[in-house]
Formats: C-alpha cells, sequence, structure tokens
C-alpha cells in the first residue's frame, strides 16, 4: 500500500469509528438541554408563586393561578425523554442513582407530577389557605428528587 492509501484506509478508519460516538454524544447533549430547560421552567413558575407564599411580593391569586397551571402543564410534559440511559456529562447535575434507581426516580417525578396538578386545582379554586399548603407540598416534591438524584 502506498503512503497515501494507507492514509486514506486509515482516516477511514477513523470515520467510521467516530461516526456513532458522535451522534451519541449529541443525543445525549440535547436530552441534557431539554431536562435543564424544563427544569428552568418548573423554577421560574416555582419561585415565584414562593415569593408570594414567603410574603416578598403580595399575594395576587390570578396571577398565582396562571403559574401554578404553567408549573402542572410543563410537569406533565415528558420528562423521562430528557433522562435517555446513561445521559452523563460535565455539563449536567444529574447523579448515576437515576438510572440505577429508575423505579424511585420515576415515582419521585410521578409524586411531583400530582402534587402540582393540585397545586393547580386549588389556586384555580381561589382558596389561599389550601393553596399555601400545596404549594408546599409541591415545592417538597422538587427538593425529595434532588435530594436523592441531583448533585
Ligand atoms: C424527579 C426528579 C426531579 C424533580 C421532581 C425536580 N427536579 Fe429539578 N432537577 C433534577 C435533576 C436530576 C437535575 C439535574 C439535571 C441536569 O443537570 O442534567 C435537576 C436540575 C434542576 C435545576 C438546574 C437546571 C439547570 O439549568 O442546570 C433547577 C433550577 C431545578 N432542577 C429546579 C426544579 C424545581 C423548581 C422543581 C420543582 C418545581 C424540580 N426541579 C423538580 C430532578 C428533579
Amino acid at each position: 500500500m502506498s503512503s497515501l492509501r494507507r492514509l486514506t484506509a486509515a482516516c477511514l478508519l477513523l470515520a467510521a469509528a467516530s461516526a456513532p460516538t458522535w451522534v451519541q454524544a449529541d443525543a445525549v447533549e440535547d436530552a441534557i438541554e431539554y431536562r435543564q430547560g424544563l427544569m428552568d421552567i418548573f423554577s421560574w413558575n416555582l419561585t415565584r408563586m414562593g415569593s408570594m407564599v414567603k410574603g416578598e411580593t403580595p399575594f395576587d391569586a390570578a396571577a398565582f393561578k396562571g403559574y401554578a397551571a404553567d408549573l402542572a402543564a410543563a410537569s406533565a410534559l415528558n420528562f423521562m425523554a430528557g433522562f435517555p440511559d446513561d445521559s452523563v456529562s460535565d455539563e449536567s447535575e444529574a447523579k448515576d442513582e437515576i438510572w440505577l434507581n429508575k423505579a424511585d426516580f420515576d415515582a419521585k417525578h410521578q409524586a411531583f407530577k400530582e402534587a402540582t396538578a393540585k397545586l393547580a386545582t386549588v389556586a384555580a379554586a381561589g382558596e389561599e389557605g389550601a393553596t399555601r399548603e400545596q404549594f408546599k407540598e409541591a415545592a417538597g416534591a422538587c427538593k425529595a428528587c434532588h435530594k436523592e438524584f441531583k448533585k
């Protein structure tokens, strides 16, 4: 083989070997961006409701209802799509435990989904006391998952 041919063959081999990894790395990055984007939506709404509950901003039932509805809608999106197997990276704070204990992770997400759906219902009914109580449940569901599954 001429040295040029040898080089071409080596390049082709290298390209073939690295192609699948490229695709995979891309899919992992996309999933990480998706789940972090979802979390940012959760956080946007939760923070604003939290300020009202803490009295940092005046309690505005109509605004609260909107945040609660958006949080419930976001938590009903396909959450697990953001956590394909082994989607770990330096850009992510996801712990390996997610994939080692997927049933528990999924259960934590279900509990969160239920808590936010209930929050949207009580906030829509305009019951301030019940809304404040249920807010704690929803915020607690974020923490319960982060404690075990987020670095
Ligand atoms: C079922 C588990 C689970 C629930 C429920 C959950 N989170 Fe997370 N959260 C995670 C994991 C895992 C990460 C790390 C994601 C990553 O970096 O790849 C994360 C990351 C985040 C981040 C950082 C996002 C970023 O851009 O790096 C914020 C903010 C956040 N969560 C807010 C919330 C809020 C607010 C709630 C509740 C309203 C919530 N999360 C509910 C698991 C959860």
